[in-house]
């Protein structure tokens, strides 16, 4: 199974090379790496480390190339629900929105966010394996658009729900079209021993199930067959079957209008790979384009990945036996991705003359007391000291989202720029609010004498 190592060691792609592959970078020899025309040691200074910084203009960018890619194949009607989870920021959520995005939620929390985002709960996709009952009557009441239910169990739970409110509900199956998506086991979705989606075999069963119980519009088919995908052999594969599904469905007898076609579009981290959209929309286009489909999709990363960067300040350089580390402030519970799936992700000094000078390894680490709290191993890196900036880049998507207090590290702050200008979007998390929701029973209670 793949996994996200990166370039072997000495073949990665120098700071130069980074923010060449990276339009919304640039080096400014004076104030050094930019975003989006913004100094990254401006807003560092005002907000401190670690940050979070997202570039408007880039995630606006590639929405806009997405939509021209479907539109150029034909496929311009394509409805894109932005897959929340990758980054549920309002800020985020309400640019993608004006953009004309739907979004796609998979928790009532995601819903909130959404909504209160000023998404229109008609173009809100609620998906996920594990939908309680009372996310389901919290999605019929909103009145969500679509409902992507993953087996028999939560078709029965709906259709209860939907008879009780007293009105029909839209959905669609997601089944697993047990195709391999060739990325980390973690994220890979889309294999018959995976827990999402109705097993391959069974869909047309459960399909003339759901078309049977009271109170439910089958209306289609969903499918998501793993995340960081960064060829389209996977796409191509999958939508093959999805097509030869569509038709047998329609054999028998069953309305299919409409096709989730989930997310899953690979980024390049490194510089170079990853997939085109024009050819994933080509893909899409060759197997579904002609079958009278109501399509949509749902991606995360792609739209938002390469926008965001985790801006971080060195603790300290250390140097112990064999080992050289460079301790930053941030540290796997703001960005885990490294921790948890071993992602390579980029990182580049922010001064110019620090960006410039010749590197050498050093193993770049939070200061988290575990091991893994390790960004990367053996990066080539200028000497850095205490104070100096890095940022760590392509962290837009599952970046804030999956940060935790570990360690009692409140949560970072983050910031948006947009054209010339940029806003605080999240201020630090206070100390206080680490404990905040916390209450200490009486019986061990003792008077805080620093307090009275
Ligand atoms: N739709 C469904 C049903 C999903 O489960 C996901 C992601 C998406 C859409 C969006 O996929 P994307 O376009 O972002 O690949 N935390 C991991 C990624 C987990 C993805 C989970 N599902 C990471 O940091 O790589």
């Amino acid at each position: 199974m793949a996994d996200f190592s990166g370039p072997a060691a000495g073949a990665e792609p120098d700071a130069a090379a980074l923010i060449a592959a990276r339009p919304h970078l640039s080096m400014d020899p004076v104030q050094g790496l930019t975003l989006e025309g913004v100094a990254l040691a401006d807003i560092a200074a005002e907000l401190g480390t670690p940050a979070w910084v997202y570039g408007a203009g880039t995630i606006r960018a590639r929405f806009r190339q997405l939509r021209a890619a479907l539109a150029e194949v034909g496929l311009g009607d394509t409805q894109i629900h932005y897959a929340v989870k990758a980054n549920d920021h309002l800020a985020i959520l309400a640019l993608l929105a004006a953009e004309g995005a739907g979004a796609d939620v998979v928790s009532g929390g995601e819903l909130a966010r959404a909504r209160h985002a000023g998404i229109a709960a008609s173009h809100i996709v609620y998906s996920g394996v594990g939908k309680s009952a009372q996310d389901l009557r919290l999605a019929v009441s909103e009145g969500v658009g679509q409902i992507n239910v993953e087996s028999r169990e939560e078709l029965a739970m709906l259709s209860a729900v939907a008879e009780a409110a007293g009105r029909p509900v839209d959905l669609v199956l997601r089944v697993n079209p047990d195709v391999d998506a060739e990325t980390h086991a973690k994220i890979t979705t889309g294999l018959a021993e995976n827990k999402f989606g109705i097993a391959w075999e069974e869909v047309e069963s459960v399909y003339a199930y759901a078309a049977s119980l009271p109170g439910l519009n089958p209306l289609g088919l969903a499918m998501h067959i793993g995340s960081q995908i960064v060829s389209v052999g996977p796409f191509d594969a999958a939508f093959a079957r999805m097509a030869d599904m569509i038709s047998r469905l329609r054999a028998a007898g069953h309305t299919v209008a409409r096709l989730d076609c989930g997310g899953g579009i690979g980024i390049s981290y490194e510089a170079g790979q990853g997939i085109s959209v024009a050819e994933y929309a080509g893909v899409m286009a060759r197997h579904l384009g002609g079958l009278d489909l109501h399509l949509m999709m749902e991606p995360g990363r792609w739209l938002v990945g390469p926008a965001g960067v985790l801006l971080s300040a060195v603790v300290l350089a250390k140097k112990t036996g064999n080992g050289s580390f460079l301790v930053l402030d941030a540290a796997m519970n703001d960005l885990v991705r490294p921790a948890m799936y071993d992602a390579w992700h980029g990182i580049v000094p922010v001064a110019a003359a620090d960006a410039g000078a010749p590197g050498a390894p050093v193993d770049v680490v939070g200061p988290v007391c575990e091991t893994g709290d390790t960004f990367a191993r053996g990066r080539l890196l200028p000497p850095l000291g205490p104070d100096a900036l890095v940022a760590i880049l392509d962290a837009g998507a599952y970046g804030a989202v999956m940060s935790s207090t570990y360690n009692a590290r409140p949560l970072a702050a983050a910031a948006l720029v947009d054209g010339s200008r940029w806003a605080a979007i999240t201020p630090r998390q206070e100390i206080a609010a680490l404990w905040a929701r916390e209450t200490v029973p009486a019986w061990l209670a003792t008077a805080d004498e620093s307090e009275a």
